[in-house]
């Protein structure tokens, strides 16, 4: 039973490595994926939303944490965890070896090497044995409270606080809240699990336990288009998606140990596809504001042309309705950088319809960029009608870890 794994770790004794196919060649890191599609364009232009060679590799180690302004790959497994040990000391051990694995998994390789021992579980699961590292990016966060149990709430800065209520929220408590979160993006959904499969595998058995996960999915044919969502609508296209909205909307520039981190916000939407199919075509791009099939604002030819909420039809009503998700968010002024997946957890037996909806992820500077357009969506977004909000976190998200640093450290040391 065991002959087959005996060959392998007898084929590849001290080897890390499961990339025997792979290229090699790295496409960039946090930041310098983003960075690197820029260098060709001005700072000002939108960048490319997502990995266009599914087989390389990005690195770990960078200005900041890669999954961010990273162009989104196809696939996310989203873990959260609830600290279990609050001592620093262990801690900072944990960090430590997450550094360690999250380098070598980022890069296609495996946490450890086979043993020759076949007496003792394998080092690593395997299960991504000879895939590429498909773009995969890990992005660690922590909540409010994982400050607290470690008696650092004196490191939060005012603005990091849970959530507010927000009108119609319908939280349930096994979507919400935990201390730590693990973003695995991948451009396959095996190397994605894989991932986060081997940070908490060892973690469990003291350190932290499962809280909640969700994996999710985004459609593409090509770099050039922006992914639909479940209710058929492009879903991405008024995003910060330049170095210059970088600067301005995501990366925290606090002199603290957040500085060059990002708070992240995640809600697990559930998405009422059986009420939005029985919806008429009209009322559906009324809903968004935006031409269906094009993505276009209301009034305008093409999805990127800009958001005019003040052009009239000749009775004098507003063109794109006052009541529409996008002239409710636009009217804000605000942005983030939205990195949502869709997802479709199987069928609600009570209901007899589908648990789908969208893993909405956003990136900004402060969650107040966040609060607000939530607030604005309130109770009159025409969306309401077809979703239902049932998750939520507050993360900050760290720096990126320079070589020979681990993540969180300027937090836990400082
Ligand atoms: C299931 C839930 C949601 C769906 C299906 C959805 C879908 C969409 C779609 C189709 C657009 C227009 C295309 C685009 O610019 O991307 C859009 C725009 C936008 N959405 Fe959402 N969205 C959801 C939830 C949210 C939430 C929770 C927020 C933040 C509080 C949000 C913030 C925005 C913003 C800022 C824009 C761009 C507005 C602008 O043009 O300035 N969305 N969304």
């Amino acid at each position: 039973m065991t002959s087959k794994r005996l060959t392998h770790a007898v084929d590849e004794p001290s080897s890390l490595s499961r990339r025997r196919l792979l290229k090699g060649a790295a496409i960039g890191g946090s930041g310098l994926l983003f960075g690197k599609a820029i260098a060709a364009q001005t700072s000002d232009q939108p960048q490319p939303t997502r990995s266009t060679d599914t087989t390389q590799s990005i690195p770990f180690y960078g200005e900041h944490q890669a999954g961010i302004t990273t162009p989104a790959q196809r696939h996310v497994y989203f873990m959260v965890l609830k600290l279990d040990n609050t001592d620093r000391q262990a801690v900072i051990k944990l960090f430590k070896e997450w550094t360690r694995q999250a380098a070598l998994l980022t890069q296609g390789k495996n946490i450890g090497p086979y043993s020759n021992n076949h007496f003792i579980p394998p080092a690593d699961t395997g299960e991504a044995d000879s895939l590429h590292a498909y773009n995969l990016s890990l992005t660690f966060g922590v909540s409010p409270s994982f400050l607290e149990k470690l008696g650092l709430q004196d490191k939060a800065p005012a603005e990091f606080k849970p959530l507010p209520h927000f009108p119609r929220d319908q939280l349930q408590a096994q979507y919400t809240g935990g201390d730590i979160c693990i973003q695995s993006c991948a451009d396959d959904p095996q190397v994605a699990f894989h991932a986060i499969r081997q940070l908490v595998r060892h973690a469990r058995t003291s350190m932290v336990s499962m809280l909640w996960a969700q994996n999710g999915f985004n459609a593409y044919n090509d770099v050039s288009q922006t992914p639909r969502n479940l209710f058929a609508f492009k879903d991405g296209t008024a995003n910060a998606l330049t170095l210059k909205d970088a600067e301005k909307y995501i990366w925290v520039d606090d002199k603290n140990w957040l500085q060059g981190g990002s708070y992240m916000v995640v809600r697990r939407i559930q998405m009422h596809l059986e009420t939005w199919d029985r919806t008429s075509y009209g009322e559906q791009e009324n809903t968004f504001g935006r031409d269906k099939l094009s993505g276009a604002p209301m009034g305008q030819q093409h999805e990127f042309e800009p958001i005019d909420t003040g052009l009239k039809e000749s009775n004098g009503d507003p063109v794109m309705p006052v009541d529409s998700h996008v002239h409710l968010a636009h009217r804000t002024g605000q942005q983030l950088l939205r990195r949502s997946y869709s997802y479709t957890g199987g069928i609600n037996t009570l209901t007899s319809q589908y648990d789908a909806g969208l893993l909405f992820i956003s990136f900004q500077k402060s969650p107040q960029q966040f609060i607000t357009i939530q607030n604005a969506f309130g109770k009159i977004d025409k969306m309401n009608e077809y979703i239902t909000h049932v998750g939520s976190g507050l993360f900050a998200c760290f720096p990126g870890v320079k070589e020979g640093d681990y993540l969180g450290q300027a937090l836990l040391e400082g």
